[in-house]
């Protein structure tokens, strides 16, 4: 049977029941993937036309409010259908792998960040804004995003203290330099697309700022001269950290604008006062030529989408992760 292939006008044949990535790969559709397991969101496409049979989760779909997304590891093919594969240009390929590392690094951002470096015993590649899986013994592991780059030699994450929580009570409490610490990925499909010339919308609530660190150091060690602004939202003042990481970007890339905006505690002398999305909303006009990087907790990551959506920018090109986990 035949299936269409959007953007690129193309017809492939497969066999009924055949799983939708492995005959985009074998047609060489250029179609980015990582986990192959559905849980990365990276091959993530969309249903034109036609019904396909899915076995992963619905994480992402949920997330899009729009069920005829699919991830193409996960979907199997059974009758004729269109499928529309997301920009051809930017594909992203790091399988994904598992890689031995040791803690080089532990110490406090703010009250209840802390920075954790580990050395990678061998080299991961991935892209900026993607997150790998944490794996600190059998019982302890969660997903973080890298706040550097993949050329840096070191993993850089922010892991924001939870009350009473059991990973991140182990982190502040057990976890010290020189401890081995699995690392499974990369993974996440909230990476910076480099082709894109148009102006950028960052959003960072609390340790979201990681992937979005790794996403500006993307663009400006890419070369990218796109305007970005960076809206980074914090409950309150002593929540505020990385601001001297932020000043070197503004200075290595004058197109960036840095908004700090603080829930409570501060004051419209000192602090910009509020949430994100009524700040972004306050700011910009039409942002139809916008691409937006939403990063933090998952009611966070919505209401943003619902703004940035209202301000005209296409679902396409608003790139969230609804898995990111802050905290516990
Ligand atoms: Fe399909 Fe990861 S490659 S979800």
């Amino acid at each position: 049977m035949e299936v269409l292939v959007q953007p690129l006008n193309r017809v492939i044949r497969v066999q009924p029941g055949a799983n939708l990535l492995q005959a985009l790969q074998a047609a060489q559709i250029p179609m980015s993937y990582s986990c192959m397991a559905g849980r990365c969101g990276t091959c993530r496409c969309r249903v034109l036309d036609g019904e396909v049979m899915e076995g992963g989760s619905d994480q992402q779909r949920l997330l899009e409010g729009d069920d005829s997304f699919v991830l193409a590891c996960q979907t199997y093919v059974t009758e004729p259908c269109t499928i529309e594969i997301p920009e051809p240009d930017e594909v992203v390929v790091h399988p994904a792998r598992i890689v031995k590392a040791t803690v080089a690094a532990l110490e406090d951002l703010t009250h209840d960040i802390k920075r954790l470096v580990l050395r990678p015993a061998k080299p991961m590649e991935f892209s900026p804004g993607q997150y790998v899986q944490l794996q600190f013994t059998p019982e302890h592991a969660r997903p973080y995003s890298m706040a550097g780059l993949s050329g840096d030699g070191l993993f850089e994450f922010h892991v924001r203290l939870v009350p009473d929580g059991r990973v991140t009570g182990y982190i502040a409490h057990e976890l010290k330099v020189g401890d081995a610490v699995k690392v499974s990925g990369p993974l996440g499909s909230a990476y910076l697309r480099r082709r894109h010339e148009g102006p950028m919308l960052c959003v960072a609530g609390g340790t979201g700022l990681a992937p979005i660190l790794s996403i500006l150091r993307g663009a400006i060690a890419q070369g990218m001269a796109n305007p970005i602004h960076l809206y980074f939202g914090l409950r309150s003042p002593r929540d505020i950290y990385g601001m001297p990481w932020l000043e070197q970007l503004e200075r290595d890339h004058p197109r960036l604008n840095v908004h700090v905006v603080v829930t409570s505690g501060g004051n419209a002398a000192t602090h910009r006062m509020g949430l994100v999305t009524d700040a972004i909303e306050q700011d910009h006009g039409d942002m139809s030529a916008w691409r937006a990087y939403l990063c933090g907790s998952p009611p966070m990551v919505e209401a943003a989408t619902v703004v940035a959506r209202r301000k005209g920018i296409a679902a396409a090109h608003i790139y969230a992760d609804a898995f990111y986990t802050q905290g516990t």
